[in-house]
């Protein structure tokens, strides 16, 4: 658990508890996720960030026994305000993925480790992706959603959404396999160690 305030943290609980919301799955990216992770049959995955919950509670939904961890306290309460009630409910947990004790994790290891929308964020983004190898089950599937540079028009002025090229090569080096789907200003990755 975060008990102390971390950069991350320091960013995004305001725009949490200011009420700053996040793009909504839609059934488009949904069916990706599923055709990319498959079922669940009970096996464990982590959704980084996961904001208000929406995509853990998706994974749950699939069936895997889904653990959704963000920075952000408020964050955290939204998502575990709207468990639907008994059946298969996420864990939630309150910690920052880049700097948190990973042994705090409920899992040493998962089958799936999800991440949208957050990627952009971190900052040492190779710490980041050397820590969610540590956390991958060997055949498990790391799956990121992010903006890509390049695809909005000059003038948006959400354009610094987008990851650069460079990022982009950092985040797909060094796995066995890398599927892409794209969805307007969004690439879904599915990276396989
Ligand atoms: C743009 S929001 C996306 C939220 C959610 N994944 C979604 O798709 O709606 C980015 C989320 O990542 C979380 N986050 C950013 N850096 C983090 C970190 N180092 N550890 C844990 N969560 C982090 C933020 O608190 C925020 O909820």
């Amino acid at each position: 658990m975060t008990t102390t305030p971390t950069a991350a943290s320091a960013y995004w609980e305001p725009l949490w508890s200011e009420g700053r919301r996040y793009r909504q799955l839609d059934d488009t990216e949904n069916r990706l996720l599923e055709d990319h992770l498959g079922p669940g049959r009970a096996r464990p995955a982590l959704d980084i960030g996961c904001g208000d919950g929406a995509l853990a509670r998706r994974l749950a939904q699939l069936g895997y026994r889904t653990t959704g961890i963000d920075c952000s306290p408020t964050a955290i309460a939204l998502a575990a305000a709207q468990d639907p009630g008994p059946g298969i409910v996420p864990v939630w947990q309150c910690m920052d993925f880049t700097t948190d004790d990973l042994g705090t994790l409920p899992e040493p290891a998962y089958a799936a480790i999800t991440c949208r929308l957050v990627y952009r964020w971190i900052d040492d983004k190779a710490v980041f992706l050397d820590r969610v190898r540590r956390l991958l089950a060997p055949g498990g599937t790391f799956w990121v959603v992010t903006e890509i540079a390049g695809r909005r028009p000059a003038t948006d002025p959400l354009q610094n959404l987008g990851i650069t090229p460079a990022q982009a090569e950092l985040l797909t080096a060094g796995w066995s396999t890398v599927h892409t789907a794209d969805l307007d200003v969004l690439r879904c990755y599915a990276l396989r160690p």
